[in-house]
């Protein structure tokens, strides 16, 4: 398959200001260095506990947030991704590498380009009552992400909101109403309706079936993979819900405060994760075979503050396997076989 986004050593820090002069006092590492490649028509899943980064990843990838640090390759060649690694490795000063990431790497796009570029990666967020302006009528909501980046005037507008209302179940008859007039699996689908309506070929499903009842849950999730079908589409899905993430994704990646520690096809993940926190995560989930028993790997302690996160593995103070060198080193995302990565010390070590 055809990789259409590649991300690298990806950095997201938020600043903390205090004292007196309102100085920057600290960093939150909501994302830190992480690397991932997202084949195109595939759904990738990301999973893990609140405050992981999950959604600071999502909105770094189509710049809705700006990096600290990191590539974000989007439809890029392999060729020049190679060329752009090995200049950095050998010529990091270089007037070609400088070209290079400013003709490819969406992570430096500013101004007109960006603006042009958003038309290819949208956003789903979870809460439709709150991303949708309650004054707006569903038709200008829709319309909105069409007419700002001028892809389409006058009547065409109009057709071509009917055209997507009519993809996500919704009809003609709801032009002319507001948001609140509608309930919140419809509103959902007037968010995906504005998401999809550039032609987008990269989506961001953040948590979108959160907030709705487990029935119009199961109608959303046929709705993403139909329109996922239809048009083609790429999907960046994040949730805590385990079983919902299962059940759209092709591939799964865990994070733990701003890390991937596990990334797998789904099927494997669920069946046989590997990192020590993701055994704990995955035990939670209920299985169906009341004869089958999970083997049970508890969670001890917090999670850790992401201002100062642990030296080494970030997992190793609540980890019953950590070793030495999981409190000095910090463990790489190693492929176990058949695209299973893993970055534990105890599991890649024994290997
Ligand atoms: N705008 C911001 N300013 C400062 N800190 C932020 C900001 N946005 C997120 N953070 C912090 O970054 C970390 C990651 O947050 P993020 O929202 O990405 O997590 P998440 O995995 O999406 O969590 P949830 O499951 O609750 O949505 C958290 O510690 C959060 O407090
Ligand atoms: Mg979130």
């Amino acid at each position: 398959m055809e990789n259409l986004i590649a991300i690298e050593n990806l950095k997201k820090y938020f600043p903390i200001y205090g004292g007196v002069l309102k100085r920057k006092v600290a960093e939150v590492k909501a994302v830190d260095d992480v690397h991932l490649n997202i084949m195109r028509g595939e759904c990738f899943g990301v999973v893990g506990e609140s405050g992981c980064g999950k959604t600071t990843l999502g909105k770094t990838i189509i710049r809705l947030l700006n990096p600290n640090a990191g590539h974000i390759f989007y439809r890029v060649p392999k060729e020049i991704v190679e060329a752009i690694k090995y200049l950095e490795r050998n010529d990091p000063k270089s007037k070609a590498l400088k070209y290079l990431l400013k003709e490819y790497d969406i992570a430096y796009l500013t101004g007109r380009r960006l603006k042009k570029f958003r038309r290819y990666m949208q956003i789903v967020f979870q809460d439709p009552s709150t991303s949708l302006d309650p004054r707006m009528l569903v038709k200008d909501i829709v319309a909105e992400p069409l007419v700002s980046q001028g892809l389409a005037k006058g009547a065409n507008v109009g057709k071509r909101v009917v055209e997507v209302l009519e993809l996500v179940g919704l009809s003609r008859s709801h032009l002319y109403r507001y948001p609140h007039e509608f309930s919140g699996g419809q509103r959902q689908r007037i968010a995906v309706a504005r998401a999809i309506i550039t032609n987008p070929e990269f989506i961001v499903l953040d948590e979108p079936t959160s907030s709705v009842d487990v029935s119009v849950r199961a109608q959303l999730l046929n709705l993403f993979k139909e329109l996922q079908k239809k048009l083609g589409l790429t999907y960046m899905f994040i949730s805590h819900d385990l079983s919902v993430v299962e059940c759209i994704s092709d591939r799964v990646a865990v994070m733990y405060l701003g890390k991937i520690v596990e990334l797998a096809e789904t099927y494997d993940l669920y069946k046989n994760p590997l990192h020590p926190y993701a055994k704990a995560l995955f035990a939670s989930i209920p299985v169906p075979d009341p004869t089958r028993r999970r083997e049970k790997a508890p969670l001890y302690g917090e999670v850790p503050s992401p201002v100062n996160p642990p030296a080494g593995c970030r997992f190793h103070p609540r980890c019953a396997l950590a070793m030495d060198i999981c409190k000095r080193d910090e463990p790489p995302l190693v492929d176990v076989g058949g695209g299973h990565l893993v970055a534990c010390y105890a599991v890649t070590e024994k290997e």
